[in-house]
């Protein structure tokens, strides 16, 4: 079985003087092409987890492999390169850049990998485009769009290196239920034609209940840990 992402041993304590630790001992593994749902109320450490899981954060001790590559003793230039070429991000606030046109945005982690667009780019960059249905304001300021639009930039542009991994913290956390839900199947899809690994954060309960996998943290632990892709594919995906 192939292991995407593993957490083992994870431990995060914020602050120097008054320390508080908020995760604890957390193990775990990712299989490559679930769909998990991270839950938890507020506080409970699902931020902090996924920050690690990103490599946005380091943790006080444990380790991140991602892919088969340690990260530990990785520089944060590496650990930058890795994300790029391993990891789409997608956010509450979708930090796009407010002076670029949709189909920028989309292509902006495509740039920051190679130094340049070539047409497959582009081509990669419109089709992304038209998956989440957008390609009648791909021309748009990024300033220009909805709420749900923005998401789906989001979205797009997370998709354009081809990530084997997409954490999402909250990514339909600002928007009203009926684009929650159909960005969710969007997500769906693309998970299934892509076979991208997802992990995401939501406070949705029937977002959660679709996923293959769902983590419930608690007090910085896993609380519950309910995985049917394992019995689905026997753990042979
Ligand atoms: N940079 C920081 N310094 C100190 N404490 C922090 C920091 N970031 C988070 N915390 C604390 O760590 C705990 C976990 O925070 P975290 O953001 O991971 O929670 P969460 O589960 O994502 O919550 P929410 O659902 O509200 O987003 C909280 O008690 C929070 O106050
Ligand atoms: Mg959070």
């Amino acid at each position: 079985m192939a292991e995407l992402l593993k957490l083992s041993g994870i431990n995060k304590v914020y602050g120097e003087k008054i320390k508080t630790q908020v995760l604890f001992d957390i193990d775990l593994a990712f299989e490559a092409g679930s769909f998990n749902a991270v839950i938890g109320e507020s506080g409970s450490g699902k931020s902090t987890l996924m920050n690690i899981m990103g490599t946005l954060d380091r943790p006080t001790s444990g380790e991140v492999v991602i892919n088969g590559t340690k990260t530990a003793s990785m520089t944060k230039d590496q650990l930058a390169e890795l994300r790029n070429q391993t990891i789409g991000f997608i956010f509450q606030f979708h930090y796009l850049l407010p002076e670029f046109t949709v189909l920028e945005n989309v292509l902006m982690p495509a740039l920051i990998r190679k130094g340049r667009i070539d047409d497959r780019d582009k081509k990669r960059a419109l089709e992304l485009i038209d998956l989440v249905g957008l390609s009648r304001v791909k021309s748009n300021l990024a300033t220009d769009l909805s709420g749900g639009q923005q998401q789906r930039t989001a979205i797009a542009r997370s998709l354009i290196n081809e990530p084997k991994i997409i954490l999402g913290d909250e990514p339909t956390g600002n928007l009203d239920s009926q684009t929650t839900e159909s960005i969710y199947t969007l997500l769906r899809e693309i998970n299934q034609e892509i076979k991208s690994t997802f992990i995401i954060i939501t406070h949705d309960q029937r977002i959660a209940e679709k996923a293959d996998r769902i983590l419930e943290i608690k007090d910085g632990r896993i609380n519950l840990d309910v995985d049917k892709y394992v019995a689905k594919t026997g753990g042979n995906a």
